[in-house]
């Protein structure tokens, strides 16, 4: 039998792309806060428990967030007080705020996310702030969580379109990433939030951000899939040297403030192509995809995911 028969792909390496790539899985954060109903913190712990089980190592677990304005995550305290966090998983969190961070520190966290915004209106829509009230809040926080010696990712949203105001010019993403960055971050994910990207878009943002004085090694790709194209902009980025790639099982996803944005990048998808080109994850797929399959049943609807959908009919 062939390997393509019992569910792998063929390994064509190509040239150009790293050995490696970190894949941040996001689904129990970005894919559960668009979900219609609020699913049970045992549901999520058992989601995370399979989801490190199956070989992934950064796990983006919930967002100190308000939660009135996402409460699909108002559980974030239970949650993280009955994780059996696993040795060597990481499981950083959102943290908007001064007191989000008081409740992540309160909570053990040594590993967080701001999340900023490149457009005035999603900054608004997501945040009850202006662009430049977005720097005000977050720069304490960054200040303070550095000093506690954890660890902070920046996001940017609406890098590559925003809903309400079109086109995003690439130097304005990245002057907001590297104002970001410049707080103190260590990563810095680009955000399709609303899945609109194109790889020649990809190329030029990617571009904009590396003439900021802000390295590839530290920047991160966070794809939804509204439009199919998020596997096809993940390459690209490979290609120029991005080795971290956000994603989430079974295409979980989207953003309760951008309605148009459906879920990200699938892990599933990205694992296929990851091995068939040879690049090391250490992801079992066999038991990403089963986890996928139950959380879909779990949530009553197919995963999108088309890899779990060929692997599990
Ligand atoms: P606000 O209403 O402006 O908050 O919301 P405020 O600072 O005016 O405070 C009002 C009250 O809320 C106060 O209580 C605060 O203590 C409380 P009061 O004194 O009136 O009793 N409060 C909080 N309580 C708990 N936790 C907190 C918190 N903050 C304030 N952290 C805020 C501002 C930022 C909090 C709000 O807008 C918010 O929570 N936004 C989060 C929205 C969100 O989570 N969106 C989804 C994540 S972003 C995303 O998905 C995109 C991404 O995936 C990348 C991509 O795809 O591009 C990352
Ligand atoms: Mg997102």
């Amino acid at each position: 039998m062939g390997a393509l028969e019992v569910g792998l792909p063929d390994v064509v390496r190509a040239d150009g792309l790293p050995a490696r790539v970190t894949i941040w899985e996001v689904g129990a954060r970005d894919g559960l806060q668009n979900e219609d109903t609020v699913v049970p913190v045992e549901v999520k712990l058992e989601f995370l428990g399979r989801l490190a089980d199956a070989g992934l190592g950064v796990l983006e677990a919930t967002s100190f967030v308000h939660p009135k304005w996402v409460p699909q995550l108002a559980d974030a305290e239970e949650l993280l007080a009955a994780l059996n966090q696993v040795d060597g998983v990481s499981y950083p969190v959102l943290v908007p705020n001064d007191r989000g961070l008081d409740r992540a520190l309160a909570a053990g966290v040594r590993h967080i996310a701001i999340f900023g915004s490149a457009t005035e209106t999603f900054a608004k829509r997501n945040l009850n702030r202006t662009l430049d009230e977005q720097y005000a809040m977050f720069d304490p926080v960054v200040t303070r969580a550095r000093a506690e010696g954890l660890d902070v990712r920046a996001y940017v949203s609406m890098c590559f379109g925003d809903p309400w105001e079109g086109p995003v010019p690439a130097t304005q993403v990245a002057d907001v990433g590297k104002r970001l960055m410049d707080m103190g971050c260590s990563q810095l994910s680009l955000g399709d939030t609303i899945g609109v990207a194109t790889p020649g878009q990809v190329e030029a943002v990617i571009g904009a951000v590396g003439d900021t004085g802000v390295g590839v090694d530290a920047l991160a790709v966070h794809f939804h899939d509204t439009y199919g194209q998020a596997l096809s902009n993940t390459l690209a980025a490979l290609r120029l040297g991005v080795s971290t790639v956000d994603s989430s099982a079974g295409g979980l996803g989207g953003c309760p403030y951008a309605e148009s944005a459906t879920g990200n990048l699938a892990t599933e998808d990205l694992v296929w192509m990851l091995n068939g080109l040879g690049i090391d994850t250490g992801v079992d797929l066999a038991k990403l995809a089963d986890t996928s399959a139950w959380m879909a049943s779990r949530l009553g609807r197919p995963s999108p995911s088309r890899v779990v959908r060929a692997l599990r009919g």
